[in-house]
């Protein structure tokens, strides 16, 4: 049967009609029965590709055939996915996707859908690329209240930080040399802004924690003001610096989430993390931690999730896989980040910076000074005691009035 539709023949729609095609004689053994791919839809033309007998343009041909059942967006962004996969849903018609930005922006809503409709929508490639972690989150996990979840979510700043602390480069060269080799778009604002990373954690919290997480309730900032000055001081500190997501329970039912660069302990393995890779952390009442690596992007890691997510839907046609979490409104859901616990990596330029040591420690009680070779006289940097961010944001506004505050970074 020619019962799957790929929308989108980008990178990883290339990726899942290749991996499809490949493998496509397991993969029809697996679902036991004949599969394949009936119709690759896209607006522009690809006159040499070996698949251009299956290439469309129009949507609506998909949807109104009956013979498929299973739907492959990945186009990426909010419309026309979105339209389309409401519309394949409606009919019955199971979607898979790496669209992260639909999946945290409408993902109760579709879940719904694909419910009411005895179909699914599953996205395991939507977070860490070829990385299984949604089904084991849904899964395998399943019997643990999660404690944490925290993770390396987007592989080009992951890359551009590699760089930095290995080669020294610093931020532009090292984004120039990730958008030279592919790994960063042209406009690659929602990787290092954190973005990106931010709609990956959404939907890992939604899942883990049964509520609807929105990108836009959620703190993110990104790498684009570290420098290597910080570089050297985590280093020597023993810490590597990581753009990290996490989610986390707080009281009263809410759940804590945040997305920023922190200094990473070396004895926490997500800081041996390199290059495009990611890695995410998930500790659970039961299970203790486990941590979960591999290729974050590109085609074929992508594709392997997508494929893995089609085979699921044909195994399971007219079947709810029950993955889902309920929409939620409550602005108050997510905790402000100001008013959880950290220590801060702190960096202050100021005139004989050495003689404020003493008031910056009576300030904060018991902190700690770092070094870094070749550290100017006017520079000092210190890592704050553990202690509500918004106390610590009063001490800096205060010792603002006799330094400049140059960076400051959450420990992890
Ligand atoms: N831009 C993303 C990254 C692609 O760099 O991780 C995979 O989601």
């Amino acid at each position: 049967m020619k019962n799957v539709a790929v929308i989108g023949y980008g990178v990883v729609g290339s990726g899942t009609v290749e991996l499809f095609e490949k493998n496509r004689e397991s993969i029809s053994h697996k679902v036991e029965r004949d599969c394949d791919i009936k119709y690759i839809v896209d607006l522009r033309d690809f006159p040499d590709s070996p698949f251009a007998d299956k290439m469309i343009k129009d949507f609506s041909v998909v949807l109104n055939d009956d013979e498929i059942e299973v739907v492959a967006e990945v186009i990426g962004g909010i419309e026309p996915a979105y339209t389309y996969t409401k519309q394949a849903l409606e009919r019955g018609k199971s979607v898979v996707t790496s669209n992260k930005e639909l999946v945290a922006n409408k993902g109760a809503e579709l879940l719904k859908i694909a419910h009411e409709n005895n179909c699914n929508y599953l996205f395991e490639a939507s977070v860490g690329g070829g990385i299984p972690i949604i089904r084991p989150l849904n899964k395998c996990l399943a019997g643990n209240a999660i404690e944490q979840i925290s993770g390396i979510l987007n592989g080009t700043t992951n890359f551009i930080l590699t760089k930095m602390i290995r080669e020294q480069l610093d931020f532009d060269s090292a984004l120039k040399l990730a958008q030279e080799l592919g790994y960063a778009e042209k406009d690659p604002t929602a990787d290092i802004e954190g973005h990106d990373a931010c709609r990956k954690i959404c939907i890992l919290g939604s899942l883990a924690y049964g509520k609807h997480i929105y990108p836009q309730n959620v703190h993110c900032s990104g790498i684009s003001a570290i420098t290597l000055d910080d570089v050297a001081y985590a280093e020597s500190a023993g810490y590597a610096i990581k753009l990290i997501g996490s989610v986390k329970p707080a009281e009263n039912g809410r759940v804590s989430a945040i997305v920023c660069p922190r200094f990473v302990s070396k004895s926490n393995m997500l800081s041996t993390v390199d290059g495009v890779y990611n890695a995410i952390s998930v500790t659970g009442d039961g299970v203790g931690d486990v941590l979960f690596y591999g290729q974050g992007a590109g085609k074929l890691p992508t594709a392997s999730a997508v494929v893995g997510d089609i085979i699921d839907c044909l195994k399971h046609k007219n079947r709810s896989l029950m993955i889902s979490w309920n929409d939620c409104d409550d602005e108050n859901y997510i905790v402000k980040y100001k008013t959880v616990k950290t220590s801060i990596y702190v960096r202050i330029n100021a005139e004989n910076a050495d003689e404020l040591k003493a008031s910056i420690s009576e300030m904060f009680g018991k902190l700690t000074y770092i070094e870094r070779k070749n550290r100017p006289d006017d520079e000092l940097a210190f890592i704050t005691p553990t202690m509500v961010e918004s106390e610590i944001d009063v001490k800096l506004a205060e010792l603002s009035h006799s330094a400049r505050i140059e960076s400051k970074i959450r420990l992890l």
